[in-house]
C-alpha cells in the first residue's frame, strides 16, 4: 500500500486499563486466592507409606502419619480444607469399612482434627472405593439399590460425625441422598455437621486417573445409571434445587473445566455457595503436558483455576491446591 489511508481514531481507549500491573490489579473482576481451595487427600490404611499415584505426579497415597505431615503444611499455606478418600484395608459387598468406627477414614479423621483442629475436614460420602464390585452402593439385580444407599449412607455420615468431621459430602448421586443424611445427622445430635452436596456429578471420562488412585473403578458396566449424561444442562438445574430443597448447605458440581457452563447456570439458580471438583483427569493432562515442556504449568493452572472461579464458583476441589497457593504467595 503505497497511500496512507485516513481511519477514524478510537475515542475510547481499553487499553488504558491495561496498560501496566498496578491499573491491571486494581481492575480484576476475580481474585483467586488460598481461602478458596479444598485440598483432597488420598489416605490407606497401610503403615508409613507414602506411594505416588502414577497417574497424578506430585499425589500420593497417604498413611495417616505421612497425612497429618501433608495437612501441617496445607494449612500452613493459608488452605482452609481437606477433602478425604479411603483406601480400605479390605472391600466387601457392602462396602462396610467405610461405616465402621475403626474404618480407615474414621482414624484419619480423628488423627487428622487431634493434630490440626483447625483444619476444615470434610469426607468424601460414598461407598465405591470400599465395595468388592466398584459400583456407588449395593447392588440389586445388576444395578445400585437406591433406598438400600440410602440407609446405608446414613450410617457412614454417623460414624464419619462421631470421628469428628466438620463436614460431610456425598458423592454417589443417589436420589434423597441429601434428604436422608441431614435426618440421620440431626437424630444423632450432629446438626452442626454441613452438606457439601455432590449434587451436579456427571458420568465422566475425566475421573480416570482417580479410580487408579483410590481403587474405586467399577468391576463392570459403568456409572451411568446414577451419574448424569455429559449432554444435559437443565437437568443440572434439577438436581441442585432438589438438594437445595433437602437441606444441603453448599453445593458442587464436577467436573469443572468441560462444565463452566454449568456452573455459570447454577450459579444464577440458587444462593447456596457452589464449589467445583477440578478432577483428576483435569489434573493429569496439565501435568502430562508440563513434563513435556508443552506448556508453562504454573500459568496454565492459575488460569484454569481462575477460570472456574470466574464462571461462577466460590470454591475449588484441586490437587493443585499446594501449589496454587505458593504460586499465589510470591
Ligand atoms: C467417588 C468419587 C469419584 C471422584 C470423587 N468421588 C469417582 C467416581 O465417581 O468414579 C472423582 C474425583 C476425581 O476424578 O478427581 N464416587
Amino acid at each position: 500500500m503505497s497511500e496512507s489511508l485516513t481511519v477514524p481514531k478510537p475515542v475510547i481507549r481499553p487499553r488504558r486499563l491495561r496498560a501496566t500491573e498496578p491499573i491491571r490489579q486494581m481492575v480484576r473482576e476475580t481474585r483467586l486466592t488460598p481461602a478458596d481451595l479444598i485440598y483432597p487427600l488420598f489416605v490407606t490404611y497401610e503403615k508409613d507409606t507414602r506411594r505416588e499415584i502414577p497417574s497424578m505426579p506430585g499425589q500420593y497415597q497417604l498413611s495417616i502419619n505421612h497425612l497429618i505431615e501433608e495437612v501441617k503444611i496445607t494449612k500452613a499455606l493459608g488452605i482452609p480444607a481437606i477433602i478425604l478418600f479411603g483406601i480400605p484395608p479390605y472391600k466387601d459387598a457392602e462396602g462396610s469399612d467405610s461405616f465402621s468406627e475403626d474404618g480407615i477414614i474414621q482414624q484419619a479423621v480423628r488423627a487428622v482434627k487431634d493434630a490440626v483442629p483447625d483444619m476444615w475436614v470434610i469426607t468424601d460420602v460414598c461407598f465405591c472405593e470400599y465395595t468388592d464390585h466398584g459400583h456407588c452402593g449395593p447392588l440389586k439385580n445388576g444395578t445400585v439399590d437406591n433406598d438400600a444407599t440410602l440407609e446405608l449412607l446414613a450410617r457412614q455420615v454417623v460414624s464419619h460425625a462421631r470421628a469428628g468431621a466438620d463436614m460431610v459430602a456425598p458423592s454417589g448421586m443417589m436420589d434423597g441422598m441429601v434428604r436422608a443424611i441431614r435426618s440421620a445427622l440431626d437424630a444423632e445430635g450432629f446438626t452442626d455437621v454441613g452438606i457439601l452436596s455432590y449434587a451436579v456429578k456427571y458420568a465422566s471420562a475425566f475421573y480416570g486417573p482417580f479410580r487408579e488412585a483410590a481403587d474405586s473403578a467399577p468391576q463392570f458396566g459403568d456409572r451411568r445409571s446414577y451419574q448424569m449424561d455429559p449432554a444435559n444442562a437443565r437437568e443440572a438445574l434439577r438436581e441442585a434445587q432438589l438438594d437445595v430443597e433437602e437441606g444441603a448447605d453448599m453445593l458442587m458440581v464436577k467436573p469443572a473445566l468441560s462444565y463452566l457452563d454449568i456452573i455459570r447456570r447454577v450459579r444464577k439458580a440458587t444462593t447456596l455457595p457452589l464449589a467445583a471438583y477440578n478432577v483428576s483427569g483435569e489434573y493429569a493432562m496439565v501435568k502430562a503436558a508440563a513434563a513435556n515442556g508443552w506448556i508453562e504449568e504454573q500459568r496454565i493452572v492459575l488460569e484454569l483455576l481462575t477460570s472456574i472461579k470466574r464462571a461462577g464458583a466460590d470454591v475449588i476441589l484441586t490437587y493443585f491446591a499446594k501449589e496454587a497457593a505458593t504460586y499465589l504467595q510470591q
